[in-house]
């Protein structure tokens, strides 16, 4: 909740649905998302995180753990959840999302490795381990906040085109474009795995609040579709229009395809301005 920073009345969240904010670039973007984190892990310090893989998130990871460090960000009581990991892959694997998350956060920052939730790629019995991470979420108490990614199809955690817009975390095939896009991390096509277990589109919409990152061009187009465009699940993440708290943080680059980016704009002027207690600014009657 924002309040007034005046005399704390609570004061309301201007967007409607997706709140659209971008930034010039993907460093830019990547702050302005771990200011989001930092504030929720100082005001919650027992908070439960929603964490994606990829090489959108590196940047915010990397302010994160520059906050730990120069800050004092404190993790000692966070829990997280990943989105998803691979199938096949043991937690040791070096392109498994385990080590992606070990090098890239956990291993620099004051996390209890125990409150660390990444699905097991390996797993003796998939169904049973998914069933078990959803109750694990549940008995967490729930994400308070989830950080999202998104494929160049349009997919959220890897929730392909055509998965229930209702999915629980399940095994899922890999589309030939996702195994294409993430082929870079693992030195060919071929080594790249064709399953993976995700965290569902029903799992994610569960969450309280999530953070949509995206940038470069090439995700562009999703990016129109999701926030513009029918829910579908031909685009998995167009599911998001349906949640109650969506920011999508974006570089130029991807919201270039946007069509309302004025109002958007506009939206966060709004915003900025009830946050620094100018609400006469908006013809907010009692100033
Ligand atoms: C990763 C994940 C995926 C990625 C998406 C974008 O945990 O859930 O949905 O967020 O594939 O990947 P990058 O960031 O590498 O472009």
């Amino acid at each position: 909740m924002i309040v007034s920073a005046k005399d704390s009345r609570p004061l309301p969240l201007l967007a409607g649905n997706v709140r659209v904010i971008i930034e010039p670039d993907s460093e830019a973007a990547s702050r302005r998302a771990a200011r989001f984190v930092a504030a929720l892990v100082r005001k919650k310090p027992h908070c439960v995180l929603g964490l994606a893989t990829g090489s959108t998130p590196l940047a915010v990871y990397r302010e994160l753990i520059r906050m730990h460090k120069d800050e004092g960000l404190d993790f000692s009581q966070v829990t997280t959840f990943n989105l998803d990991e691979y199938v096949g892959l043991s937690s040791i694997h070096p392109q498994s999302y385990r080590q992606f998350m070990q090098l890239n956060l956990f291993d620099h920052i004051n996390i209890d490795p125990t409150n660390t939730n990444v699905p097991d790629g390996r797993a003796l019995d998939f169904e049973a381990h998914c069933r078990q991470y959803e109750q694990r979420i549940h008995d967490s108490g729930g994400i308070d906040l989830q950080i999202l990614g998104i494929g160049s199809d349009g997919h959220i955690a890897f929730n392909e085109p055509g998965s229930s817009l209702g999915s629980r975390t399940r095994l899922k095939t890999l589309t030939s474009e996702t195994i294409r896009d993430n082929a870079r991390f693992f030195g060919g096509v071929e080594k790249v795995p064709h399953l993976a277990v995700t965290m569902g589109v029903g799992t994610i919409l569960e969450s309280r609040r999530c953070l949509l990152l995206a940038f470069g061009g090439h995700k562009a187009e999703a990016i129109q579709k999701t926030i513009e465009g029918p829910v579908t699940a031909q685009v998995t993440a167009s599911a998001l229009q349906l949640h109650r708290e969506v920011v999508a943080i974006l570089d130029e680059a991807a919201a270039s395809l946007l069509v309302r980016r004025d109002y958007y704009a506009e939206v966060e002027r709004a915003q900025s301005l009830l946050e620094a207690g100018q609400e006469r600014h908006l013809g907010i009657a009692n100033q």
